[in-house]
């Protein structure tokens, strides 16, 4: 996928906010500076109520990002039609620039874990994924953006790293990345890695989003620290420097920030979206 492509699939909408339940008033009353909204795509997937009804509120005034927590892509069951058939109901009801979703398993023999679960980073795994990958976007008949997850242990049966599995998942897909560097940050940390190395493996043209979050830290009984994806605070600067070297290698793609537990009135909120404003303008000034 070169530059041109990547626009076109995946166009730079700015600055948005993962929308939550709390942000609709300040939304629809216009107290906003954000560009666009990324919505949990599971949240709307009932044809009536008043969550669809009021995404389409928004969306007659922004841009929307569909982001799902259920396609369960890596999983060994089978994909689930029904929930592609909703899926694709909402994309056509929505009209979405976006659609996403992680690169994990949340469940098997039709048990739902509730989580996005970690893989072993093999070549088996990968021809599995790429290859359900490619059928969803079949069955949506568009190309969707798979996104790197934050994990707490690691399989001994990886045969490569995983900035190698994803550059290649997105190749055999022939997808995009949402590229989540909070959670970049945080693997670094729990697995001991070169983010930077992480980010440099990443194909250039296959980024058509990025996540920015907070995370909680912690220490174990033998002085080790973990890492552990909250999103309940500010951004830590080590992610926002992590961010300053993703647009420098990226370019300015569409980047948000997720705050789901903790969430801090309207204007903290646009004060983080302002800090990636001004970090992604310096950089591709310098360009
Ligand atoms: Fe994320």
């Amino acid at each position: 996928m070169d530059a041109q492509t990547k626009q076109a699939m995946f166009p730079n909408m700015g600055m948005g906010l993962g929308l939550r339940t709390p942000h609709y008033r300040d939304i629809l009353d216009g107290r906003t500076d954000v560009a666009w909204f990324e919505a949990i795509s599971e949240n709307y997937m009932d044809d009536g109520g008043r969550p669809i009804l009021m995404l389409e509120k928004i969306r007659e005034r922004y841009p929307i990002a569909l982001h799902g927590v259920s396609l369960s892509i890596a999983s060994t069951d089978p994909l689930d039609q029904e929930y592609l058939k909703r899926l694709k109901d909402l994309v056509g009801r929505i009209e979405p620039s976006i659609v996403s979703d992680h690169c994990c398993w949340t469940g098997v023999d039709g048990q739902n874990l509730h989580d996005l679960m970690p893989i072993p980073y093999t070549d088996e795994v990968l021809n599995h994924v790429a290859e359900r990958i490619l059928q969803v976007q079949d069955v949506l008949g568009r190309r969707i953006l798979i996104e790197n997850v934050s994990s707490y242990i690691a399989f001994r049966h990886s045969e490569m790293t995983e900035a190698d599995f994803l550059a290649a998942l997105s190749e055999k897909a022939d997808c995009g990345l949402l590229l989540d560097v909070n959670n970049v940050y945080v693997n670094s940390v729990n697995h001991a890695f070169d983010a930077g190395e992480f980010l440099k493996t990443i194909p250039k043209d296959r980024v058509g989003q990025i996540h920015l979050a907070g995370h909680s830290r912690t220490e174990n009984a033998d002085g080790s620290i973990v890492l552990v994806d909250t999103h309940d605070q500010p951004v830590c600067s080590d992610v926002w420097n992590l961010y300053r070297q993703s647009v420098e290698r990226f370019g300015a793609v569409s980047t948000m920030i997720e705050w789901d537990a903790a969430i801090p009135d309207h204007q903290e909120l646009l004060s983080e979206i302002g800090k990636a404003k001004i970090i992604q303008e310096a950089v591709i000034e310098k360009r």
